[in-house]
């Protein structure tokens, strides 16, 4: 069968190269992929952006493709999901009314609240003077949130009140992040440690994939500003046995039951972004429609179930009949990232070393980067992610950051302490 991928970031060449490996596939087409998805075999890059709809719909169809896999929200979130299935094709991800979980945080912060899922408590505001007054009553850390989608910056945690009132200025009366933030959600900050827990979800059935965690911010020890993520692993040691099973209880099933009760049938993956308490308690921070990035890439490099039967079952009604089969090793991924990122970079820098990086506890998976002329070259903010493995945490670090060194470009940079606070973990026990 051919499989379709819509993306072009590290989250989509990890499940352009997890489906390549399957014999049951004959060839992955990725939309519009990079130069990581372009070398790999089996794997063909197709020139289409995510959101010409027509143009994958039409490609599906030319392909007979079976299956289409959604990488990125912007897709899902526009309705990429109810245009395929108008057209008979299976396409893997929620419906627009779905994909809400991420589009929206105001629509998020009612549905937790309604179906009584732990979150942090919150009010929504559109008007500046109301929000102000609403801070003024607040003790600091502010949280405050764009509803809409800004490319994971749109989360300001304001240390003091000027900070938070000077914050809702430029959100709410300038348009730092337009049509997205025209409406903000303000919420008491939680203390704890954060964790990716994603799940593929059948509509009814909800089945965890392995516990992950990503590191947020630019520089170590999580300091400086919010990225999309600079790094990831798996498995993330905060993820108790006893942890798991409370997301599982009070966040995971609750939240796909009140779907139902609410209409929304729901098919993909299904990310909560959470925060674990000292005690233990998990809360949602937020939701996403679809894999995490960079979390993707450590987990599928642990996955030895396949991708592609994994999501038909939701399909089928077969979810969960077969157990999902990891490799118990854990995985690190470090991203590189271009010099400037999070804010503005240059691109088109030659990127040496990537064939030496490689091997056996080594891959190195590709986000911002396209072929020039033969060469390989930076063309985004995030533009590597090197995952290691091995028998701890600690080993899988190691063998990342051997594949790091290896790798260089002009201006390029990386976090040296990736998988730190499990690392931590694993030294005390
Ligand atoms: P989000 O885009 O909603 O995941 O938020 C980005 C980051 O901001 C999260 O990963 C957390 O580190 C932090 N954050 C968001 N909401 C809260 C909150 N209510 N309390 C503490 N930290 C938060
Ligand atoms: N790594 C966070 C995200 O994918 O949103």
């Amino acid at each position: 069968m051919k499989v379709l991928v819509i993306g072009n970031g590290g989250r989509e060449h990890a499940i352009a190269w997890k489906l390549a490996q399957s014999a049951k596939v004959s060839e992955v087409l990725v939309a519009p992929g990079n130069a990581g998805t372009a070398g790999e075999p089996k794997v063909r890059n197709v020139p289409i952006a995510v959101t010409d709809f027509d143009g994958l719909v039409e490609l599906a169809k030319r392909e007979h493709v079976a299956l289409t896999i959604v990488g990125p929200e912007i897709p899902l979130v526009g309705g990429v999901v109810d245009r395929f299935e108008q057209h008979g094709l299976k396409c893997f991800g929620p419906r627009a009314a779905g994909a809400q979980l991420e589009g929206s945080k105001a629509f998020t912060k009612e549905f937790l609240s309604r179906h009584k899922i732990p979150t942090a408590a919150y009010r929504a505001f559109t008007d500046f003077a109301a929000a102000r007054d609403y801070v003024r009553t607040l003790t600091p850390p502010v949280v405050i949130k764009a509803d809409g989608l800004a490319a994971g910056k749109g989360v300001i945690i304001a240390a003091t009140l000027a900070d938070a009132e000077a914050t809702l200025d430029r959100v709410l009366r300038q348009g730092a992040f337009g049509a997205a933030g025209t409406k903000v959600v303000i919420e008491d900050f939680l203390r704890g440690e954060e964790a990716s827990f994603i799940a593929v979800v059948d509509g009814t059935r909800v089945v965890p994939l392995a516990s992950s965690q990503d590191h947020k911010t630019r520089d170590d020890g999580d300091r400086g500003p919010n990225t999309g993520g600079m790094g990831a692993y798996s498995p993330a040691p905060v993820v108790t046995p006893a942890v798991h099973d409370r997301v599982m209880r009070e966040i995971m099933l609750p939240t796909v039951r009140g779907l139902m009760a609410d209409g929304i049938h729901y098919r993909g993956f299904l990310y909560a972004g959470l925060m674990i308490d000292d005690a233990g308690r998990p809360f949602v921070i937020e939701f996403n429609c679809r894999l995490g990035d960079p979390e993707t890439q450590p987990i599928l490099f642990r996955l030895r179930t396949e991708l592609a039967d994994v999501c038909l079952s939701c399909f089928d009604g077969t979810l969960g009949v077969k157990p999902i089969d990891w490799d118990p090793r854990a995985t690190v991924g470090v991203v590189m990232a271009s010099g400037g990122y999070p804010d503005a970079y240059d691109t088109g820098k030659a990127i040496t070393g990537l064939d030496n990086a490689t091997g056996s506890d080594v891959k190195v998976f590709h986000a911002g980067t396209k072929l020039e002329g033969g060469r390989v070259v930076t063309d985004g903010g995030r533009v590597l992610c090197v995952v290691g493995t091995g028998d701890s945490v600690r080993a899988a670090s190691e063998a990342a950051y051997a594949g790091v060194s290896k790798i260089t470009w002009d201006g390029g940079f990386y976090r040296t302490d990736i998988g730190y606070r499990a690392i931590q973990r694993e030294e005390a026990s």
